[in-house]
């Protein structure tokens, strides 16, 4: 197989690249691809919204700017937060001229939330169900354009990679498919990695299965330059389980905006001890609160509770979480909620220029799994989603430019039958063990336990490349195999900065997430 462009994902960032080059160069053979189907990816569940300075008024670029940067604790990149932030309102438009519907007032004006972090209200949102009118608008559209290839349920396994003069090229991928059990080659003249994020690692997560870090590993496989890994940014509400599932419902940052109090079991809003800023603190100060104040208490939850606000409210601009939260038995008017930190966003990623270039030629990365120097070591809520569109944009431009070159390029394909000798479920116990170690390991200030950990992933990591030139593959095993990859990073990253960075206490071997201790 042989197209133009090849994107990996179907996300946010995916689509809207898609989109927008097809409609800037027609001509150019794009194909899309998504690991299940095209529609479940971390962008459909997005709840807060996107922020944007809509309203010139009430807001302006320099205070999401401040913002931005303050959230980002020194490490943003302040040429690319000013230009992602100038582009927003711009990028917004788009969204609504494609059809997406916001939520507006009376008099038809955007009405905009509030969330941890931000100084003013700026969040644009469809209810409490941004991300899934999102999807829902730009997989409509991405349908309706009979020129874009889209391939479901084919796994990105690894790039194609030449060396040519000291000069590493991206040509296309090998994939997986999993229904005809089939690993082939598709080859590009460009390839684009918007494949999401990693939330999957952990045993608390809101991400879902999607999540598993293929992106980063099949580019650090190749040697592509990562940023940053180490700052995985945790939600602090995301609903408790006693039994753990692989997937944790979110509750929007926005309700805590909105009124919402966080306590603990003796109902004390507690978060004040910590930081004058209460619920409104950036949701790394609220998490680390949150994670101190359940040890000191020795519990492994603290409360939402939503019983002072009006109901009838909460139902009218929160329904999918009221909806959610009654089928799972809890009435808001009278129970509190449980709720604990759960890894939301990989803040770093694939380090990647304005352009959406990696180190690696012809491939790109957008999205949640780019590093652009817009979060810094911690992303301001509701960024993301702005982000992705921002580079979209960026990138669609920058491939168009370059259109006829890579129109001119003629790779050609080949396949093969892999085998399967490691059982499902031998490799999903080796998933939930990791998970649950990097959990451990996320709120640890032991370096020793992190290298002991780094070094049994090597262990795993070398057995599976074993079985994998063996011919060894299946859709668990690549789980696995990137999951590990992944694991390794941050705790690398970890580790390093620790060990080079110590006068930054941001970057102090302490931990691999976004928490001060
Ligand atoms: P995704 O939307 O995750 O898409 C990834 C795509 O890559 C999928 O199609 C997947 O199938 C594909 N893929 C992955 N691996 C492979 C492979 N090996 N082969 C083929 N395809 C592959 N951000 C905000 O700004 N505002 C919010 O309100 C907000 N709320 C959130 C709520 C939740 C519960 C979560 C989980 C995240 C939220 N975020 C929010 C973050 C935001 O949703 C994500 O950062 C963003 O959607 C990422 O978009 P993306 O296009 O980069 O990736
Ligand atoms: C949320 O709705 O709380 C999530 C917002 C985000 O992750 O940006």
């Amino acid at each position: 197989m042989k197209t133009d462009v090849l994107i990996i994902g179907s996300g946010i960032a995916g689509i809207s690249l898609a989109l927008k080059l097809n409609a800037l160069h027609p001509n150019l053979k794009i194909t899309l691809l998504s690991k299940t189907n095209a529609f479940e990816c971390n962008t459909r569940y997005a709840q807060g919204g996107i922020a944007a300075v809509m309203n010139q008024l009430t807001d302006s670029f320099d205070s999401h700017i401040n913002d931005t940067l303050e959230c980002g604790k020194g490490l943003c990149d302040s040429e690319v937060v000013d230009m992602v932030i100038k582009q927003a309102p711009e990028r917004i438009n788009e969204l609504i001229a494609l059809g997406v519907q916001f939520d507006s007032n009376s008099r038809m004006d955007l009405e905009l939330g509030l969330e941890g972090g931000h100084s003013r209200a700026r969040i644009v949102h469809h209810k409490d169900k941004t991300g899934f009118e999102l999807e829902q608008v730009l997989l409509r559209e991405l349908k309706n354009r009979s020129q874009i290839n889209l391939l479901e349920n084919t796994l990105a396994l690894d790039l194609l990679i030449k060396n040519q003069a000291g000069t590493k090229y991206c040509y296309g991928i090998s994939i997986y498919k999993p229904e005809s059990h089939q690993i082939s080659e598709l080859q590009a003249g460009t390839t684009v990695l918007a494949s999401g994020g990693c939330g999957q690692v952990y045993i608390n997560t809101t991400n879902p299965l999607v999540a598993s870090g293929d992106g980063y590993a099949m580019a650090s496989r190749a040697g592509a330059d990562m940023k940053h890994m180490r700052f995985m940014q945790f939600h602090p509400t995301a609903l408790y389980q006693a039994n753990k599932q692989r997937m944790s419902f979110l509750i929007t940052e926005a309700l805590r905006g909105f009124g919402a109090h966080v306590e603990d079991l003796q109902g004390n809003r507690f978060l004040f001890d910590y930081d004058k800023r209460g619920e409104l603190a950036t949701r790394d100060v609220v998490s680390a609160a949150i994670m101190k104040h359940m040890a000191l208490s020795n519990t492994d939850h603290v409360y939402l509770n939503l019983r002072h606000l009006d109901p009838l409210a909460c139902e009218l601009h929160f329904p999918g979480i009221c909806l959610e939260l009654k089928s799972r038995g809890f009435d808001i008017s009278k129970d509190l909620i449980p709720i604990v930190p759960s890894a939301h966003y990989q803040c770093g990623g694939i380090a990647v220029s304005k352009n959406a270039e990696s180190s690696i030629k012809d491939l790109y990365a957008i999205g949640e799994v780019s590093c652009t120097g817009l979060h810094g070591a911690n992303r301001l809520a509701s960024n993301s989603l702005l982000e992705a569109l921002v580079y979209a944009h960026n990138v669609a431009l920058h491939i168009a430019s370059r259109a006829e070159e890579i129109i001119n390029r003629k790779p050609s394909g080949s396949f093969y039958q892999p085998v399967k000798s490691l059982t499902d479920s031998d490799i999903e116990n080796e998933i939930t063990k990791l998970k649950t170690i990097m959990m451990n390991l996320a709120f640890d200030d032991q370096t020793a336990d992190k290298s002991k950990a780094l070094e049994q992933f090597k262990g795993v990591a070398t057995r599976l490349e074993t079985f994998l030139v063996k011919g060894n593959c299946s859709e668990e095993f690549v789980t696995l195999r990137n999951l590990t990859h992944c694991a390794r990073l941050i705790l690398k990253d970890t580790i390093e900065a620790g060990l080079t960075h110590t006068s930054n206490n941001l970057s102090s071997n302490k931990t691999h997430l976004i928490y001060e201790s």
